[in-house]
């Protein structure tokens, strides 16, 4: 039986627009999470707002996710979701942008067990929804976790998410395998893996290693390559001729969507260049370039056509 595959959260990369395309395309998704909501200026982004509705949501599989320092953020930010109807919601416990961190979110919260206890109390009288939590191992000290899960495990949750590296390590170094392997065997709630898979290989051993695993989360790898949970999940691998139409269909709807909401020519050409970001691998790097470097939406369009 494979694991369920998870689409992790990529601030900038995977909003409304590139949830539903991948749905719709790519597929062998479990759950999408959406980028962090967050307070600004006492309220939500319109941005964050637009991400969450659940019009532009229709039909995936979408948890809202939200990143907050306080109880008085945690109480605003659920609010707003459940309001939009959503009866499942993931924390932020593993921001390592120092902008969150630095303010005790993400990461940040993982030293303030003081505000982790705060709101576990909180998920356990908010029976009406479904809390999960996805956490690193700690934002300096990679044995912060250690009394962050011992508040969880005592905490009703739909599950828990686990990057093993520090918040300062950002997403360099290696992943701690053996810190994972130690989290694995303490953790109560349903556990998913995260953290640098890239390839159907890496999903297989992850299922044989981790008998109790509850599914696996994957951000980069599915950007770099949008049709692995399906291969994983089908158990055969697409034909390349058809990993390169895939990528031209979803970035054809990808940018008759940007035609029509972005300001301008230049406006479509970012956001569009954003979707082979971490393509190197995939398109070679001569390609790879020539895309990233077009310059103009002209030239962009021209390099896009030798995919
Ligand atoms: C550009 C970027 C934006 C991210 N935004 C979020 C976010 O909004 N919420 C979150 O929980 N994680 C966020 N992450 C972390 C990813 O969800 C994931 O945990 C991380 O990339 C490791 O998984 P991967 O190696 O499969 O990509 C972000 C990562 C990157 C690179």
């Amino acid at each position: 039986m494979s694991l369920p595959i998870h689409f992790a959260p990529l601030q900038g990369y995977t909003d409304d627009t590139y949830r539903r395309i991948h749905h719709e395309l790519a597929g062998g998704i479990e759950t999408y999470y959406t980028p962090f909501v967050r307070m600004e200026a006492g309220g939500v982004r319109s941005k964050d707002m637009r991400d969450i509705r659940p019009e532009f949501n229709e039909g995936v599989p979408v948890v809202p996710q939200i990143i907050v320092k306080s109880m008085k953020e945690f109480d605003y930010l659920t609010g707003i979701v459940a309001e939009k109807g959503y009866r499942r919601i993931d924390i932020n416990m593993g921001c390592p942008f120092p902008m969150q961190a630095k303010h005790g979110r993400g990461s940040g919260l993982l030293a303030h067990t003081d505000t982790v206890q705060e709101i576990a109390s909180a998920i356990k009288e908010r029976t009406d929804i479904s809390f999960s939590v996805k956490m690193r191992l700690g934002w300096e000290n990679a044995d912060e976790w250690r009394a962050v899960l011992d508040i969880l495990n005592d905490t009703p949750l739909h599950q828990i998410t686990l990057h093993p590296r520090v918040g300062t390590q950002q997403y360099k170094g290696e992943v701690s395998m053996q810190a994972f392997d130690e989290f694995y065997a303490l953790c109560k709630h349903p556990l998913i893996y995260n953290g640098d898979v890239t390839s159907v290989e890496q999903m297989q051993e992850l299922e044989k290693k981790y008998p109790n695993l509850a599914g696996i989360m994957v951000g980069r790898g599915l950007l770099a390559r949008p049709w692995m949970a399906a291969e994983y999940a089908s158990g055969t691998a697409m034909p390349e001729h058809k990993q390169r139409a895939l990528l031209h269909e979803m970035h054809d709807r990808l940018k008759a969507h940007f035609e029509t909401t972005a300001n301008s020519e230049a406006q479509v050409h970012a956001r569009l260049r954003l979707f082979w970001e971490y393509m190197e691998e995939v398109l070679g790097r001569k390609l790879y370039k020539k895309i990233m470097k077009a310059g103009n939406l002209k030239n962009y369009l021209g390099a896009v056509r030798e995919v």
